[in-house]
């Protein structure tokens, strides 16, 4: 029966996920990816919190079977087709692209059959959560929900457990009433309604829990029915441990190898996302082309290291993302590139390690998103980058409240601004570099992952 926790935390994407080598029956624990759990995996098993989480391929499924576990993690074995047709069907197809906005409306989307069955789906999965949690928590836990994944199972869980304080966090932007109305009516009250199941919803930014606020009043009715509170908490950069990981042996040897690939005495402007829809990577890498054309004194003077991991690629929609990607990065170095100098360095392999070699070697940053949570890579590079970065940053970023006095502001759409904004990010004279890098730093970091965690337990204690 219960373990009996008193923290408890509850993520579609658990800290590690696990691979599985067909030949010789091992299993390899591998950390997870993106900001949710970048921020959440501070906390660590010392924090005696529990943290349930879904298995999502065949290693981490074989993981549960085997009774693999890490410290602290419970893995749930939810059906493989239930997982993929709520993780694919609705949280990643629906919801990602709601509050992203990253519909083209004239075809999409279309709520028929198909999605309501997709729906059934969802509901099954955020009960199978609720379930867990039911079982694990302890009389009077706190429990903290993550993201769009799991927002029916807020009040599924108020209804088993009255007695649990319920946190529901979303790590996404929030999308505005008149969009996130494209949703059918009974769908939209459902999702609004399975969040206010919680004693306090809270956001990455004030605009995302405005959003948030407005929907309830435009599908709900003013005020907000059950009295859940909204909060907001930025969640920042663990400035300790990540300059600790930049200078550790193997970021050295990727810094070696990509001080080569890029060429002595060259500048960088670094980019490093999942290859996600919303990240704009394909109008950045069109920025660095109208970059090339406009200013040709930069070529062979500067590369643009662009790491785009694989993600989401059950969907034809990345996958196809992913191509375009690669077509254009090529175009570009094969119209610009010289024996000597490749404009583009593509990696598509997640690397860690290489990344914060990249960070570290960064002149410039971008981070231009459509639209994001948050975006920690914005947050990431200014702390680690070796001699101080200029940070071109996206408006629609919800980093932009905190850094956007202090970077290159670019509106993501406008490829000639981002351009222009690449060449003023070059030139800047380095004593304003370092004192932006310094500003982009302190507001960085002011909310390290630990503190943030803290402060969401805190505030679901408060009156
Ligand atoms: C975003 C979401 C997270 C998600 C991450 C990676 O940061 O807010 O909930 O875990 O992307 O996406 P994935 O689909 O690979 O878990």
């Amino acid at each position: 029966m219960a373990s009996a926790a008193q923290i408890l935390v509850a993520s579609n994407r658990g800290p590690v996920t696990y691979t599985l080598d067909e030949k010789s029956g091992e299993l390899t624990a591998k950390r997870g990816g993106g900001g949710l759990v970048s921020g959440l995996s501070a906390i660590g098993p010392d924090a005696g919190a529990l943290w349930v989480c879904s298995a999502l391929g065949d290693g981490d499924r074989e993981a549960v079977r085997r009774g693999v576990a890490e410290p602290g993690v419970r893995m749930l074995g939810i059906d493989a087709d239930v997982h993929a047709t709520a993780y694919n069907g609705v949280a990643n197809s629906v919801l990602w692209f709601l509050h992203h906005m990253l519909y083209q409306t004239p075809l999409e989307p279309a709520f028929g059959a198909e999605f309501r069955a997709q729906w059934a789906a969802y509901e099954t999965y955020n009960r199978a959560f609720a379930e867990a949690l039911a079982e694990e928590a302890a009389e009077g836990a706190a429990v903290l929900v993550q993201d769009y994944h799991l927002a029916l199972a807020p009040r599924m869980l108020r209804e088993l457990r009255p007695d649990l304080r319920i946190g529901h966090f979303s790590h996404t932007p929030w999308a505005p009433a008149e969009y996130f109305r494209l949703l059918p009516d009974d769908i939209a009250a459902q999702l609004l309604g399975g969040i206010l199941g919680a004693d306090r919803a809270a956001f990455l930014t004030r605009r995302w829990a405005d959003a948030f606020t407005e929907c309830c009043h435009a599908v709900l009715g003013p005020g907000i029915p059950s009295g859940t509170r909204i909060g907001v908490h930025g969640l920042g950069a663990d400035a300790d441990f990540l300059r600790a990981r930049a200078h550790e042996a193997d970021v050295e040897e990727r810094m070696a190898v990509l001080r080569q690939e890029v060429g002595e005495g060259r500048r960088t402007i670094v980019r490093v996302d999942r290859t996600e829809l919303s990240k704009n990577i394909v109008r950045g890498l069109l920025a660095y082309r109208e970059l090339l054309d406009t200013h040709p004194e930069w070529r062979e003077r500067v590369v643009h290291v662009a790491f785009a991991y694989p993600s989401r690629q059950d969907l034809a929609v990345y996958r196809e993302y992913t191509a375009e990607v690669q077509r254009v990065a090529d175009e570009i170095n094969s119209a610009y590139g010289t024996p000597g100098w490749t404009p583009v360095v593509l990696h598509v392999k997640d690397d860690f390690a290489r990344s914060l070699a990249a960070y570290r070697l960064a002149d410039v940053a971008l981070v231009n998103p459509i639209r994001d949570g948050m975006n920690l890579v914005a947050k990431e590079v200014p702390v680690v980058s070796d001699e101080g970065c200029v940070l071109v940053l996206s408006r629609e970023a919800g980093a932009y409240e905190e850094l956007g006095e202090d970077a290159l502001v670019v509106n993501p759409y406008d490829v000639t601004g981002t351009a222009t904004a690449l060449h003023e990010a070059l030139t800047m004279p380095p004593h304003e570099r370092a004192e932006r890098t310094k500003r982009l730093t302190a507001a960085a970091t002011a909310l390290p992952p630990t503190q943030w965690f803290l402060d969401q337990l805190r505030a679901l204690d408060a009156p």
